[in-house]
């Protein structure tokens, strides 16, 4: 099987797509800010059988990136899928957006992105077969008051995705992005103990499917993308957002 190198791997959404892609019998690179974080999620994964390495990197910087993806080609081999959900949320009003605040956000969702998908697909590219998703956000379809900075990283990671869907697919790698809403993760935990996001049963109502979402719903999704199965999906934006928005 091949390797899977997952970022933001330690926490929330990006602990959901090691666990499964892990149960799906792939060895994982969890590549996290959170160096500790990425150690405890690596012993869940051990802890069920799985072969799993955590590297802790920056994905905003491109020297961390590289050492990661050497460490996991070197414990692994090539690596065979991406899943890039590393991020950070900001909210501000735009007015007082800061260049400082806007640089950041861009750095480590969009930027980051870029970074992770250059490094990964020449392992894709010499196999002839390949699987990049990006976790990008319902924000970037609909947009979000507050949230210019953020919105506008994930709607630079669709066009991202497009892009390399097309300019890949010839390679046999497939590159898509999901674009979630309401997740329940400790992003969003935090928004709410900072008074910023309500409590999960008033985000609970509207949503058309009466719940949340959870890490699981995503990491489900996300393995499909990565499976033989879904050799003929390039290019898209998979929605998984219990019909918050639909396009
Ligand atoms: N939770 C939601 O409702 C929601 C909705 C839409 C999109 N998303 C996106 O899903 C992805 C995962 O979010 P989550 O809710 O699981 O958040 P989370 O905060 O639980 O997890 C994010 C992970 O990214 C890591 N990270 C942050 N900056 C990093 C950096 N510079 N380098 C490496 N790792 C870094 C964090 O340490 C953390 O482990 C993000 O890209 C987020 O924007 C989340």
């Amino acid at each position: 099987m091949p390797l899977a190198v997952v970022t933001g791997g330690a926490s929330g959404i990006g602990r959901s797509i090691c666990h499964h892609l892990a149960r799906h019998g792939n060895p994982v690179a969890i590549v996290d800010i959170d160096g500790e974080g990425a150690e405890r999620v690596a012993k869940e994964l051990r802890g069920d059988g799985a072969r799993v390495l955590a590297c802790r990197a920056d994905t905003s910087v491109r020297s961390d990136v590289d050492q990661a993806i050497q460490m996991a080609r070197s414990e692994f081999g090539p690596v065979g899928i991406l899943v890039t959900s590393a991020g950070v949320a900001q909210f501000e009003p735009f007015g007082e957006i800061t260049l400082d605040s806007w640089n950041r956000v861009l750095a480590i969702n969009l930027t980051g992105t870029f970074h992770c998908v250059q490094a990964a697909l020449p392992d894709m590219v010499e196999a002839r077969w390949g699987r990049v998703v990006m976790i990008s956000s319902s924000s970037a379809q609909r947009g979000a008051p507050r949230m210019a900075h953020y919105a506008s990283s994930k709607g630079g990671v669709i066009a991202l995705s497009k892009t390399l869907a097309l300019e890949y697919a010839a390679s046999g790698i497939t590159v898509n992005n999901i674009a979630p809403s309401s997740i329940d993760t400790p992003m969003v935990h935090e928004w709410q103990s900072a008074g910023t996001l309500g409590p999960i049963e008033a985000m609970a109502r509207n949503i058309p499917v009466g719940r949340i979402g959870t890490g699981d719903d995503i990491a489900a999704a996300c393995a499909f993308l990565c499976s033989e199965d879904a050799g003929y999906i390039t290019g898209q934006t998979i929605s998984v957002n219990g019909g918050s928005y639909v396009t």
